[in-house]
């Protein structure tokens, strides 16, 4: 099994599963353009996630790590009419790019991105009293990933989903004696996670044009 199979057969999904979409296309070009990292979520888990988001109904979304704001168009398409998703971005250029993509998409309305660290912004959030948030998106700084996974529980309700990007890094995750901060945050977040009472969750693999990676995913079983 090659990494040009995973391609292939992801262009292969995506061309017959993925409609093409001109705002999800020129909010990724604006972001090439603007020279920022392609590490966005691939078309088909942009999808999942919209899926996601519309299986369970979601009205209100919490994404932290925006970049040009891919996903969250993803998840911004899945909401019902009058529908918010708010996306914590520590990046001032990233967030710039991100809201033209949103203005472009006409999503000015729908999508705030709040620009700090995230760690900053969510006491911030959690201090505003927002409405808790159906689906919230952690993609952000790897090393934080306890800390945000607390913030998104804090800020959920029962039946709320929580799901973890990049928690696989070609396979990393599974060095106990790693040195990179990227893969002690995951472990440690997946560790919490096993022990953490008000969830039920795994964890799936996955290849494409991420290269190897995967996500946790979290159901809120209990009220936080
Ligand atoms: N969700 C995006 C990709 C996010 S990439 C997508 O799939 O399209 C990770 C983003 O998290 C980057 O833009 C980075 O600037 C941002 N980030 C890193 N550390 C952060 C922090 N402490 N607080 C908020 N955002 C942070
Ligand atoms: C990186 C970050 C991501 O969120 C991702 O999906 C892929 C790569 C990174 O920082 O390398
Ligand atoms: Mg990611």
């Amino acid at each position: 099994m090659t990494e040009d199979q995973w391609n292939a057969v992801d262009r292969y999904f995506n061309e017959l599963l993925v409609s093409p979409d001109v705002a999800l296309d020129s909010a990724l070009a604006a972001s090439v353009a603007a020279g920022l990292p392609a590490i966005n979520v691939s078309p088909v888990q942009g999808k999942l996630l919209h899926l996601l988001a519309r299986a369970i109904g979601a009205r209100n979304i919490l994404e932290i790590g925006t970049l040009g704001g891919y996903s969250t168009i993803w998840l911004a398409r899945a909401l019902p009419e009058g529908g918010r998703v708010i996306s914590l971005e520590a990046d001032a250029g990233h967030a710039e790019i991100a809201r033209a993509n949103f203005t472009r998409a006409g999503l000015d309305d729908v999508v705030e991105v709040r620009l700090g660290l995230a760690l900053d912004t969510l006491p911030r959030l959690a201090a505003e009293g927002h409405e808790p948030f159906d689906l919230v998106f952690i993609d952000a700084d790897k090393p934080n990933n306890e800390a945000y996974f607390d913030w998104a529980l804090r800020l959920s309700h029962l039946g709320s989903v929580i799901v973890v990007d990049n928690v696989v890094r070609s396979g990393d995750v599974i060095d106990a004696g790693s040195d990179s901060p990227t893969v002690q945050g995951v472990r440690r977040f997946l560790e919490r996670l096993a022990v953490e009472p008000r969830v039920t969750a795994t964890a799936i693999q996955t290849v494409g044009n991420k290269g190897y990676d995967g996500f946790a995913i979290a159901l809120v079983t209990a009220d936080s």
